[in-house]
Order: C-alpha cells, then sequence, then structure tokens
C-alpha cells in the first residue's frame, strides 16, 4: 500500500506519467544496457526489444499496477502479477536484479519529465515502484519455493530424446534430463524457458508450452519456425535456430517448468480453442484429460492453414476420438480435398458451437484471433471471466488488468466500476447462454458452406491468420 500522501500524488499525476511512458522506457532500456550489456545480450528478447513489445509491457503494467493502486474500489493490484512473476522465474530474475531497473528506470523519468519531477512526485513514483517489486519479489520467491530451488536457481541441461516433424514447419522435441531422472513437475499448460547460444555469440531465450510425451521421466515442446515476412520482418532468430539445429541426442539448456495458465480440476465443461502453434498448451489439457479417464464435456475448436499445417493433427484426433464426451471442429483457411468430419473452411464461425451454459473457455493463439473469438463468444453470452487465454508474447498491460478484475469478481470482491462495463460484463449477460442450456451443434461439411465461411482467400482483416 501506498502512504496516504503518494497515493495523492500518484493519482494526480498518474494521466501525466502514464502519457509519457512510451518515452521513458526506451530511454530507460537504454541506459539499462549502456549499464549492464549482459542483459540485453543474455536475459532480454532481443526481437521484443527491436519491436518494442516489452517496453510497452513493462511499462503498461506500472502504469497498470498504479492504475488498480489509486482505485478506490478496485481489485487488489496484487492480482495482475501472476504472468509477470511466471515470466521472471522462468528466467531466473532475482530481487537483486530490481535495484538495477529502479535506478535505470528513474534516470529515464527525470531525462523525460525533468522540469515537472518534484521531489514528492519522485518520492511517490518510487513507492508506487517498489510496491509492485517488491509484491513481484515475493511472488517470484514463492515460485522457486515451490520448485524447491534456490531463488533464481532454475536453469538445467536437458537431452534431446526425440526430434519429430509435426508439419511442415513444426518440429518437436522430447526433452529428457541427463542422468535420467524425473523430468521436474509440471501442469499442463504451463512452458519451459529455452536458452540458445546465436551465432553472434548472443544468449536468447524464449518460451515454449509442455505437452505430454508418454513417459514421466520427460515431456515435450513442439516449436514452430517463424518464418521472416519481409526485410524489415526477419525470420525469428530462436525458433529457426532450434528447427535446423537442434537433434536427438544434443543438450538444450532450458528452465524448470513455470507458468499460471493451467487447468483447474472440476467437471465444468471445456471449451478449448486454439489456432496455429497455439494449440500446445490445449494439446498439453487435452493430454491430461485424457489420461485422468475425465469423463468432462470437452469441445476443442481448432483453425490452421490447412490439414497440413496442422501440426500434431493426428494425435489431437486419436485423443479426442478416445475421450468419452469431447468433440474437435477444425476450421482450415484452406482445407485441399480433405472429406473429414467436422472440417470447415475459412475462418472459425461460432455459430457451429454448442455452447454448454456453465463452459470455461480456454483459448490460445495470435492476439487478433483471439480477441475475435473472445469478442463472439461474448457476444453469443459467454461470461467474460469464464474466458482464459494464453499469449505467446509479451502480455498486453490491459489483460493483466482483466485479470485482476475477473480474479476478484470471482472471490466476490465487491466494486463500484469495472474495467470494460461494456466490453465484458454488460456485453456478457447470462440472459442467453447462461440460461439456455446446451444448444445442439450445427455441423456442416466442407461443400455445404455454413453462413460466413468463406472459400476465398481474401483476407478478413479483422481476424489475421493462424500463427
Ligand atoms: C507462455 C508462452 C508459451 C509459448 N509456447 C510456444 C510453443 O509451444 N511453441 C512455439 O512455437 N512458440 C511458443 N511461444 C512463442 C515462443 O516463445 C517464441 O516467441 C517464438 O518461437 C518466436 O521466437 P523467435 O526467437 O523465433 O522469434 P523472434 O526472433 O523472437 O521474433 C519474434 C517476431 O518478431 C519479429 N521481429 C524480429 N525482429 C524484428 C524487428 N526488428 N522488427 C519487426 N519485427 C521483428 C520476427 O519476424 C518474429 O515474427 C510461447 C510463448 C510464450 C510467452
Ligand atoms: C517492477 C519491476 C518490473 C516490472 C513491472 C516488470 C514487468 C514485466 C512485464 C510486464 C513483462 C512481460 C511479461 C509477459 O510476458 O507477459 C516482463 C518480462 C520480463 N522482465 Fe520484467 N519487470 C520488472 C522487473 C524486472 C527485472 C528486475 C528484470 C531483470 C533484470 C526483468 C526482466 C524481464 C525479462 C528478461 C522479461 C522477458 C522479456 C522478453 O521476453 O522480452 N524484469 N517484465
Amino acid at each position: 500500500m501506498l502512504t496516504a500522501p503518494a497515493l495523492e500524488t500518484v493519482r494526480a499525476t498518474l494521466p501525466a506519467v502514464g502519457a509519457a511512458i512510451g518515452d521513458i522506457t526506451p530511454i530507460f532500456y537504454r541506459r539499462l544496457f549502456d549499464a549492464h550489456p549482459a542483459l540485453e545480450r543474455d536475459l532480454f528478447n532481443r526481437a521484443n526489444q527491436a519491436q518494442g513489445d516489452q517496453q510497452r509491457a513493462l511499462a503498461g503494467a506500472i502504469a497498470a499496477y498504479a492504475s488498480l493502486l489509486v482505485a478506490e474500489d478496485g481489485p487488489d493490484p496484487r492480482l495482475m502479477l501472476a504472468r509477470i512473476g511466471n515470466k521472471h522465474a522462468s528466467l531466473g530474475v532475482t530481487a537483486d536484479l530490481y535495484p538495477v531497473v529502479y535506478e535505470h528506470l528513474f534516470a529515464a523519468i527525470v531525462d523525460v519529465l525533468g522540469d515537472i519531477i518534484t521531489p514528492d512526485i519522485a518520492a511517490a513514483w518510487t513507492e508506487v515502484y517498489w510496491d509492485m517489486a517488491n509484491a513481484l519479489i515475493e511472488v517470484e520467491h514463492g515460485l522457486y519455493s515451490e520448485a524447491a530451488v534456490a531463488d533464481g536457481d532454475v536453469w538445467r541441461a536437458y537431452v534431446v530424446r526425440e526430434r519429430r516433424l509435426e508439419s511442415r514447419d513444426t518440429v518437436s522435441f522430447v526433452l529428457a534430463t541427463p542422468d535420467g531422472s524425473a523430468f521436474p513437475a509440471w501442469k499442463p499448460g504451463q512452458y519451459i524457458s529455452v536458452a540458445v547460444d546465436l551465432p553472434d555469440g548472443a544468449h536468447q531465450i524464449r518460451q515454449y508450452s509442455l505437452t505430454g510425451s508418454g513417459s514421466a521421466d520427460s515431456a515435450r515442446v513442439t516449436v514452430k519456425a517463424v518464418p521472416a515476412v519481409d526485410a524489415a520482418v526477419p525470420a525469428g532468430e530462436v525458433s529457426n535456430f532450434l528447427f535446423e539445429n537442434v537433434f536427438e541426442g544434443d543438450r538444450l539448456q532450458a528452465s524448470l517448468p513455470f507458468g499460471e495458465l493451467t487447468l483447474p480440476d472440476g467437471d465444468a465443461p471445456l471449451l478449448l480453442i486454439s489456432a496455429g502453434i497455439g494449440l500446445t498448451p490445449i494439446l498439453g489439457f487435452l493430454q491430461h484429460l485424457h489420461s485422468t479417464g475425465s469423463a468432462r464435456r470437452v469441445d476443442v475448436v481448432h483453425a490452421d492453414r490447412s490439414p497440413a499445417a496442422h501440426s500434431h493433427r493426428a494425435e489431437m484426433l486419436r485423443i479426442v476420438d478416445e475421450m468419452p464426451a469431447a468433440s474437435l471442429l477444425r476450421w482450415y483457411e484452406d482445407p485441399g480435398a480433405t472429406t473429414a468430419d467436422l472440417v470447415y473452411a475459412g475462418r472459425v464461425d461460432l455459430e457451429q458451437l454448442a455452447l454448454e451454459s456453465n463452459a470455461e473457455v480456454y483459448l490460445c493463439g495470435p492476439l487478433a484471433f483471439m480477441a475475435a473469438v473472445r469478442a463472439g463468444l461474448i457476444r453469443k453470452g459467454v461470461h467474460a471471466d469464464s474466458i482464459h487465454y494464453e499469449v505467446f508474447g509479451p502480455g498486453p498491460e490491459l489483460q493483466m488488468l482483466q485479470a485482476a478484475w475477473a480474479i476478484a469478481a470471482r472471490r466476490g470482491v465487491p466494486s463500484r466500476r469495472r474495467l470494460n462495463p461494456r466490453g465484458s460484463r454488460a456485453a456478457s449477460s447470462p440472459s442467453s447462454s447462461r440460461r439456455s442450456g446446451r444448444r445442439r451443434p450445427r455441423p456442416r461439411r466442407r461443400g455445404k458452406r455454413a453462413r460466413g465461411e468463406r472459400r476465398s482467400r481474401t483476407r478478413d482483416p479483422s481476424t489475421p491468420p493462424p500463427s
């Protein structure tokens, strides 16, 4: 909590500081990396830096946290820290690095807002920073303790036991410990950070979701090689490095498993929706439900470019087929000549889905895909709090804020204001699906074109293709 004077000062200066944060963060990172070049080379994702995503994420998170701190009836700001804390833990971030970030962040603030930063304003924002930093340090320490390791001691050597092409541009790696001991415990939906040494000497780290390998002493990741778009948007560095260079028997440096988006036990029906490589956490959920003999109703929806591009296609089909109450609907931009059941051409059309009134929905895919599907589900009456999603990149601060509000709502924390009263709650009126119960699907085969279904390859600007 902030002191009373700091609270007032932050409330008064939030708009000005918030507006300047976009100018502050590039200066902050330049200062940080000039003083500590190893952080840029070995810890931070340099593609995110080049695009500004990570800069926006950190800045946005601090502004979002401050806005919750000063909200009179808002949820506890710490509710938005699970994603950041898990990401930090998967990178081995430790408490001693927070003063380093503070030093350069505040030097950048003075660079940009020097004229208006009074000692009171500086002191108030210092309180915000340390409130958030201490909360993150606590979350991260808790995660390290849960994993039974010293803070930051998350990096391990794994051996690639098996490498398999899962589609033309995705490859899976079964990872085992070098001495054959048990693979570190993980929950479906969690990920590991994988570190590689690139040819130019940079040590770069990315996250990959875990799926089961069929054996307790190993686990699997599946990597999509991200292609170049043009000269300005180069090919992904780590994914292509892994695709081209890592083979059976090789060692791979990776973290212990972390990640906050896991599948809670329960009986509620599940709607699992993925696009492209976003299927990995969903496949982890499915494997878990299948191997534990779950009788839950599970509807799986997957979108991809084509059946050939759909990695783990056969595995997904088999698992769903073997589950007592599961279905799989697929949408392919280009379905080719396939005549399989429940395969549609074009983009996901929610009209084809039978929505369970009390379903919990899990989404993973490109941001624009998830935004479009989420909006569609809410229009169909799904409660916003029942929609959970994984983002394969720096999480937008809005998502973190929404997560905080959603958790607060579930716990019954009263609040006068809602973050997004029109978009989320008002629109997700319980009147339709919550009261109506299950509606039958209207599955249509290719050929009998469903409403909104397009055979044309023209892109719908609101929903870019799956990753
Ligand atoms: C929790 C989590 C789980 C994930 N799980 C998986 C998974 O199971 N499988 C999987 O394949 N991926 C997964 N990802 C994504 C993965 O971590 C990587 O982001 C992905 O592999 C791309 O990394 P890369 O190094 O190849 O690309 P990067 O080099 O990081 O590039 C990323 C994008 O930025 C673009 N870019 C790079 N530099 C610039 C520039 N200067 N200007 C403009 N654009 C630029 C690239 O073209 C590319 O499109 C996950 C991510 C998260 C956060
Ligand atoms: C209060 C201080 C901090 C805040 C608010 C903060 C916020 C964030 C956010 C929002 C993300 C993106 C998370 C996501 O993927 O969704 C992130 C990632 C990250 N943070 Fe922090 N962070 C803080 C401190 C630190 C410190 C002290 C370090 C270590 C020097 C650090 C290193 C990183 C790294 C390496 C990433 C991943 C970067 C990437 O993949 O591009 N952070 N942080």
